[in-house]
């Protein structure tokens, strides 16, 4: 499937890696959005992001700030190395959340095109995500096809 799409930011706005000082730029805010975040002190977000960046074939965390410079939108994409297809890297989208009042603004298309360009750059065979029924619509505006069932067990 060909995939051409760009990422388009209002003006200001900036789609870059994340940074160990995004701990005090918004990021657990806006990812509490998206689900419970807990209590993360700074040496635990310190410590996560020290082992996503020693993976750095594996672990790609990503924002969106604003003109301001304050995170309004993240996300991720992690690669997964199989056997299958030649040895094909697999690539997964995460932890997409964009702040409230920001919703609208094309950030959250921005973040699933700017991740998945990165994917593609990168050689990966096919990029999966999983989401709620109602973002259905929203994914596929960003390009992706509906896949089918997601399954799992929860251990806590
Ligand atoms: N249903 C239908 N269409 C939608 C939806 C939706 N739920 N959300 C956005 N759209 C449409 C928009 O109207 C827009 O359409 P247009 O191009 O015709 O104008 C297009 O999709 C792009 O919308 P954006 O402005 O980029 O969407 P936004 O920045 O608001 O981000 C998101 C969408 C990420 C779902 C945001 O609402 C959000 O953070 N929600 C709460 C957290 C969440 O559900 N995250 C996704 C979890 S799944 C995962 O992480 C893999």
């Amino acid at each position: 499937m060909a995939f051409d799409k760009q990422v388009t930011l209002p003006e200001g706005y900036n789609f870059r890696p994340m940074e160990k000082s995004d701990y005090h730029n918004n990021v657990l805010e806006i990812l509490a959005i998206l689900t419970e975040v807990g209590e993360v002190l700074e040496s635990k977000f310190s410590a996560v992001f020290d082992r996503w960046s020693s993976l750095p074939d594996m672990y790609h965390p990503h924002v969106i700030t604003n003109a301001e410079g304050k995170v309004v939108a993240t996300g991720m994409i992690l690669y997964e190395q199989k056997l299958i297809h030649e040895g094909a890297i697999y690539a997964h989208i995460e932890d997409i959340a964009v702040a409230s009042s920001e919703q609208g603004k094309k950030l959250g298309y921005s973040m699933i095109v700017g991740l998945t360009n990165i994917a593609k750059k990168d050689g990966c065979f096919k990029v999966f995500l999983d989401c709620s029924e109602h973002n259905i619509p929203f994914y596929e505006k960003c390009g992706f096809s509906n896949g089918g069932n997601m399954m799992y067990v929860k251990f806590q």
